[in-house]
């Protein structure tokens, strides 16, 4: 497994610009404007986590830059190519399990590969390897069904990161595994991320996990959803988990922990008054 968690080297790939964004969603007469005028500059590289209370909009927002859904407004570029479907530049890893179950490990890791075409031989070393780094190589010939929620995770990590994405979307990935798991997690992926220099895009309710990931916070607001504040993540990398006991993390999760208490109480009120 690998340990660093420091820069390896600089990236060039994986800027992602997001300008005017805005995603009205209109059903049956019903107009429902979930995100509106979201801008966002990330660099090659950053590691950039999004916070915000339920129904703010952040799958809405992962799925754009993902392809799936449409802009209403606005347009979102990466590495100066303006997105209009999904595509292999970028890499999602959803919630919920989404492995192929009929397929194995391998395969699963494979399947992306293999649409590609990349030779049989090229294709066993490339999936070989990301399982290897990630503690599954024992597991490939294992289904789904037959491995935990953190090996599934694990699996669904390198499936996406095989395909060598510019940007990886993670969409609350861990947030079905129980605590001790869900910390190794975050540490691999920091593993990961540290040495591949990906730059990620990862959605998530928790506080300590955005600030023990990020490089930076976007809490968003909510409806019509917004970027509310940006906070840059002053805490030192490597990063250790004692990290979340110090004065620095503590003042940064009250910090953030405030503006989502705002959104969230916001939020409960606009619900009382449909109600
Ligand atoms: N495909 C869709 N069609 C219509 N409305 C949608 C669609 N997807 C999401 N919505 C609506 O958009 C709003 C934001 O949903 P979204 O899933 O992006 O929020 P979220 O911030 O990810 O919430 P959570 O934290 O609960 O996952 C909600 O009101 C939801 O009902
Ligand atoms: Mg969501």
């Amino acid at each position: 497994m690998l340990m660093q968690q420091t820069k390896q080297h600089a990236t060039t790939k994986g800027a992602v610009l997001i300008e005017g964004l805005s995603v009205i969603f209109r059903r049956r007469g019903l107009v429902n404007p979930v995100l509106e005028s979201i801008h966002l500059q990330i660099q090659p590289g950053e590691f950039v986590c999004l916070l915000g209370p339920s129904g703010c909009g952040k799958s809405t927002l992962l799925n754009v830059i993902a392809g799936f859904i449409k802009p209403t407004e606005g347009y979102v570029m990466v590495d100066h190519m303006p997105i209009t479907s999904p595509g292999a530049d970028r890499g999602f890893v959803f919630q919920q399990y989404s492995l192929l179950p009929w397929k194995t490990t391998f395969e699963n890791v494979e399947f992306g590969l293999k649409i590609r075409g990349m030779a049989k031989a090229e294709r066993a070393a490339l999936v070989n390897d990301y399982l290897n780094r990630v503690g599954l190589y024992k597991h490939r010939n294992s289904y789904p069904s037959q491995l935990s929620g953190g090996m599934q995770q694990r699996a669904s990590i390198v499936r996406a990161l095989v395909n060598s994405p510019s940007v990886l979307l993670m969409d609350e990935p861990f947030a079905a595994l129980d605590a001790q798991t869900r910390h190794m997690m975050q540490e691999l992926l920091l593993d990961i991320w540290s040495d591949l220099n990906t730059t990620v895009i990862f959605v998530t309710h928790d506080i300590e996990e955005a600030l023990f990931l990020g490089d930076r916070i976007c809490v968003m607001g909510v409806q019509p959803g917004r970027i509310k504040a940006e906070i840059g993540n002053t805490l030192q990398r490597p990063r250790h988990f004692d990290d979340t006991l110090s004065n620095e993390f503590t003042q940064l999760h009250r910090q953030v922990f405030e503006l989502i208490r705002e959104e969230t109480l916001k939020s409960m009120e606009q619900s009382m008054e449909v109600a």
